[in-house]
Parts: structure tokens; C-alpha cells; sequence
């Protein structure tokens, strides 16, 4: 019995062999080593209604992120997005025909995700206008395949900035701009750590609902803020490490190519352009937590 099967695309160009065992997603071998790069460079144009979910300022490129649901989901799976903006994860499950639900607790976004879906001719997919939290609790009986998500931040911009005044050479010193991300932050969390302890709750408030062995995966970018490098990936990473059996597995560096270099500090002190983001990743084990076997890919039944 061979229990592989070559698929071709569209137009007809061999994607590689398929085996029947694959547990995780619709991947063929060669498409699964592809994206097992901890790198991705993969450039993403401005698509699928950019310019209108652009007026949120923290949208992702739907195609993006229907190449990591791929990697993680089989066709039809359901997708979770507790803090969907305008709906990059939405989108990005439609394209690969996955079924997605979003919260956001701005109907404004929402709005705009089911505007861009109208234009696109893209399904809509389930909306909630609710607090995260409070969502999650009361649909925590229902099963999610995969979370993809993208937290928001806290304001940083009014946190008190010690030094932070710079200067080009041979011009007047300025203050380092405000960050465009207070523009969709309505929410104002004191400090990190409150902010920290609010996306704990959230994330582990979906991961209750994440089948065993579903995989939970987080935008999330570092800071550079107060002369001072807050590596937030980590610490978000390290609260949520053993939450309902939430094991971290990676931490996937998306080189956004349209990210442009900032000259902050420049012949005074080292300030990075931060041009990249960080989806972590992380899988739900239940499994090897309990002694029980692998769940089977079909019945989801444990062996
Ligand atoms: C980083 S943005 C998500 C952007 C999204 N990935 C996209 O492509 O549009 C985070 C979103 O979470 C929402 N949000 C913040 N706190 C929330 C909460 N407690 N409950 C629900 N939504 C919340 C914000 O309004 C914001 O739109």
C-alpha cells in the first residue's frame, strides 16, 4: 500500500508527495522542510483590501497568514483569533479554506474586515464585538483546531522617555516619533506587566478550547522603548510555557520587507530598526503529559 501520493498546483507543477500519516496539515514533504525555516523572507505586497484595513495600523498580510494556518491545520480545520483587528487571520483561513472565528473588541474593525470580505468577494467568517475574556469563557465547550493571533500592545509612546531625544547630523534634536500602534490600543494597560498579565489570561483562556495536540501560534513584536530593548517575545513566551499543556516550540522571525530603517541615534547611540516580528509557537501536549498516546488524525480519538 503506498501511503503517499504526489500533488501538483494549479498549473499542473509537481508540489511533491503527500503521505496518508501526515497528522498535522495538507503539506507535501518538500512543503513541509520549506517551512520549517525559522526565517521567513517571503515577501508579501500590499493585497486583499490593504489600503482599507490599513487605516488599523497592526494588520497582517492575509497571505501570510494563510501560509502559517497551512502549516499548522488541514483543510476545513477551525481557526481561533481572540484579537482579530481586521482580520488578517479571517482572511488568511478563507484563502486556504479553513473555518475561522474572530473577537475584537472594536466593532469598528470588525466592520471593516466584513467591508474588505464584500470587496474581495471573500466569505465572511463568525465575528464577535467582545471583550476577549468574557468571549472566551463563554464559548470555552466548543473545540478550536489551531489560535492564531496577534496581541496589542500597551502604550508604550506615554511611558516617560528618560533620554530620548536624538538628533540627525546638523539637525535640531527631536523626540523619537509617536508610535502609530496607539492608534488601534485602545485599551490602556499601566505597565508590562499588567499588560503581560492581561495577555496571559486571554491566551490561556483560548488555549482551554485548543484540541490536544492543536497548535497555538502569536505575532508578537519586541520593543526598543526608554533606551532600553524589551524583549516582549520572550516574557510572553515564558507566561504562557505549561499553561493548559502549552509546550513552546518556536519562535519564527518574519522579516517584514516593507518595513522601512529608522535613523534614530545615529553617531550618539545604537538604536535598532526593528524590522521584523516574532510568531511564536507553541502545541498543546497532552499526550506527553499524561502517559496517553498520539491523537489519531482522523477520529482525533487518543491511541
Ligand atoms: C495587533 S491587533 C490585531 C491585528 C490583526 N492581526 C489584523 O490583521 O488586523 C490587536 C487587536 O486586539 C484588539 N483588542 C485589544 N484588547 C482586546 C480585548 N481585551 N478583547 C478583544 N479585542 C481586543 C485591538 O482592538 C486590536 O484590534
Amino acid at each position: 500500500m503506498h501511503d503517499k501520493q504526489e500533488l501538483f498546483d494549479k498549473e499542473g507543477k509537481s508540489r511533491g508527495y503527500y503521505s496518508s500519516k501526515n497528522r498535522v496539515n495538507d503539506l507535501t514533504g518538500k512543503e513541509w522542510v520549506f517551512w520549517t525555516r525559522s526565517v521567513i523572507t517571503k515577501p508579501y505586497p500590499p493585497n486583499i483590501g490593504h489600503k482599507k484595513r490599513s487605516q488599523h495600523g497592526g494588520q497582517k498580510p492575509p497571505e501570510l497568514c494563510r501560509d502559517i494556518i497551512s502549516v499548522f491545520t488541514k483543510e476545513n480545520d477551525i481557526v481561533l483569533d481572540p484579537l482579530m483587528g481586521v482580520g488578517g487571520t479571517l482572511l488568511g483561513a478563507s484563502l486556504c479554506n479553513r473555518n475561522a472565528v474572530g473577537i475584537e473588541i472594536n466593532q469598528k474593525w470588525i466592520d471593516l474586515y466584513h467591508e474588505v470580505c464584500h470587496d474581495e468577494q471573500i466569505s465572511s467568517s463568525e465575528t464577535i464585538c467582545s471583550d476577549a475574556l468574557s468571549a472566551l469563557q463563554s464559548m470555552s465547550s466548543r473545540t478550536i483546531d489551531m489560535i492564531f493571533t496577534d496581541v496589542p500592545y500597551y502604550r508604550m509612546d506615554r511611558a516617560r522617555r528618560s533620554t530620548g531625544r536624538y538628533k540627525k547630523h546638523d539637525e535640531e534634536a527631536k523626540e523619537t516619533p509617536a508610535s502609530k500602534l496607539s492608534v488601534f490600543n485602545e485599551i490602556d494597560y499601566e505597565s508590562e506587566s499588567q499588560w503581560l498579565d492581561e495577555m496571559e489570561k486571554i491566551l490561556t483562556a483560548a488555549a482551554v478550547m485548543l484540541k490536544p495536540d492543536g497548535y497555538m501560534a502569536v505575532f508578537i513584536g519586541d520593543m526598543y522603548y526608554n533606551n532600553e530593548y524589551h524583549c516582549l517575545s520572550a516574557l510572553l513566551a515564558n507566561r504562557l510555557q505549561n499553561r493548559e499543556n502549552l509546550v513552546w516550540k518556536a519562535n519564527l522571525i518574519w522579516y517584514d520587507v516593507s518595513k522601512k530603517l529608522h535613523l534614530y541615534g545615529y553617531q550618539y547611540s545604537y538604536i535598532p530598526s526593528m524590522i521584523h516580528q516574532n510568531i511564536l509557537i507553541f502545541r498543546k501536549e497532552i499526550s506527553l503529559k499524561n502517559g496517553a498516546g498520539p491523537v489519531d488524525a482522523k477520529t482525533n480519538e487518543r491511541n
